[in-house]
């Protein structure tokens, strides 16, 4: 099979680099007016009309440093056939070399489970001394989250998720426990319940445990809202038509459980998901009312459709009271973390300055971008109830996003540390490496983080 060479040019050294391409190619090159602009593709043709050379253009390498992920647009915008990377190891060095290989993975991913495009992709020949494997594990985790969120809400509620982590589980040896419908009331899991159950698709907490007990125990906690409507406080219908992405903290979190169980990770790992659908119906939980708690706290209901913290409080406590080593819990949680950082920076938030320099480090490494947030003390005060032990938002909506995370942090106590990440889920529009739709944030970044810290068995 002949593989055709990929050669990267950048924008301001693009007349040397063509130079080194040989005169034909640099006169086609100047004909096809390519200069090296970023995601700048020309095919040039060999004697006999074939493609013999792709020249793909990064930019100017003066202003910024090159992202690798710039590479994942490749895969969609070639002809169909096999490639490789020519001088990518000049470009960048073997970490974002990593990537570059990775975003070529992403970047091929389709969502084609209701209208079959027919559309295959070009395949691209390995570098050497990249690990395929680990390549691959990363591209599945972050594929699986982006399906899970792409599938609509009418094919993924409570017991679609339940069955994909069944499924998840069943692969790597992992046993999952379910807490369902009026069990989760026997179960002391009132604020799942309560978000839960005015749908006909019964509420419950999925409970995943993977690894050998004498590991560490890192606990994974996602909201699996499998729609929003908002409950009672009913969403307007254009800020509910994207609310099948609600169960993008479980998504992300099963794409990033599924990494560490197939890298073999030297941990305990523990999965809580509650799922549920946030209906309307005469069941409901109301504005006003004061639900109990697994930790024991009541809480005023200020707004139901502020419901992701209600089922994630639950979640934590159960977790907490084991305490791990480290809680991870990830969250598409509130429109202000959106409106304060945009769709592709999700905010993290956490107590342990070491953690959160890991994490800088991490995001960073694995160009998977994450932002830290304050716990402002300051604002915990406006949490207070007039008739509970607290509410469960502030009025005025001032830093929805933190007041959201500092609700959270109530319930997580003895565990050494603990991360929140409040994600949006979703890619508005499409980005080298980043389809349009559903998107796996922070997941990278955080196996990056767990592999450091506890290593692999
Ligand atoms: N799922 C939403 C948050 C959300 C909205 C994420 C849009 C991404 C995009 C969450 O359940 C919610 O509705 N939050 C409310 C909270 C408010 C009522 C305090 C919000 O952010 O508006
Ligand atoms: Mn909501
Ligand atoms: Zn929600």
């Amino acid at each position: 099979m002949t593989s055709t060479p990929i050669h990267f040019v950048t924008g301001n050294q693009a007349q040397e680099a063509l130079s080194q391409c040989g005169p034909m190619t640099k006169a086609w090159a100047k004909a096809n007016d390519f200069t090296g602009k970023k995601g700048q593709l020309c095919l040039v043709p060999g004697q006999d009309g074939t493609i013999k050379q792709v020249l793909f253009g990064l930019g100017d390498d003066q202003k910024a440093k090159i992202s690798p992920l710039q590479a994942g647009s490749l895969p969609t915008k070639l002809p169909v056939g096999h490639y490789h990377y020519d001088n990518a190891d000049k470009i960048w060095n073997k970490d974002d070399l990593f990537i570059a290989v990775l975003a070529w993975h992403l970047g091929a991913y389709q969502f084609d489970r209701y209208k079959k495009s027919g559309q295959q992709w070009s395949e691209l020949d390995w570098p050497d001394q990249i690990d395929r494997e680990e390549v691959l594990l990363q591209a599945k985790g972050s594929n699986l989250a982006r399906d899970l969120i792409n599938i609509p809400a009418n094919d993924m509620g409570p017991d679609e998720l339940e069955a994909i982590t069944k499924g998840l589980a069943d692969s790597h040896g992992a046993r999952l426990t379910v807490t369902k419908g009026d069990a989760l009331l026997e179960h002391n899991f009132p604020m799942i319940h309560a978000v839960g159950r005015a749908s006909t698709r019964a509420p419950r907490l999925l409970d995943m445990i993977w690894g050998e007990a004498s590991h560490p125990l890192v606990t994974l906690v996602g909201k699996g809202v499998c729609f929003d409507t908002g409950g009672l406080d009913l969403k307007p219908s254009s800020s509910m038509l994207l609310m099948k992405k609600d169960m993008g903290g479980a998504a992300n979190v099963l794409g990033l459980a599924s990494m560490i169980m197939s890298a073999n990770l030297a941990v305990r790992l523990r999965v809580l998901i509650p799922a549920v659908e946030n209906s309307v119906a005469g069941n409901a939980f109301r504005p006003g009312d004061v639900l109990q708690s697994h930790k024991g706290l009541t809480v005023e209901i200020g707004n139901t459709d502020a419901e992701g913290r209600l089922v994630l409080a639950d979640a934590l406590s159960l977790a907490d009271s084991e305490a791990p080593d480290l809680m991870v819990d990830m969250a598409t949680l509130t429109g202000a973390a959106r409106i304060a950082l945009g769709p592709d920076l999700p905010p993290f938030y956490s107590d342990d300055e070491t953690l959160v320099s890991a994490l800088n480090e991490t995001a960073k490494s694995q160009h998977d971008p994450l932002w830290n947030m304050p716990l402002w003390d300051g604002y915990d005060q406006n949490l207070a109830s007039d008739i509970a032990d607290v509410n469960h938002i502030s009025p005025g909506g001032f830093a929805g996003s933190i007041t959201a995370a500092l609700f959270l942090r109530r319930f997580v106590e003895q565990t050494k540390s603990w991360v929140h990440l409040d994600i949006f889920g979703w890619a508005p529009k499409a980005q080298p490496a980043r389809p349009k739709g559903g998107e796996a944030q922070g997941i990278r970044a955080l196996y990056a983080l767990i592999k450091q810290r506890y290593g692999t068995q």
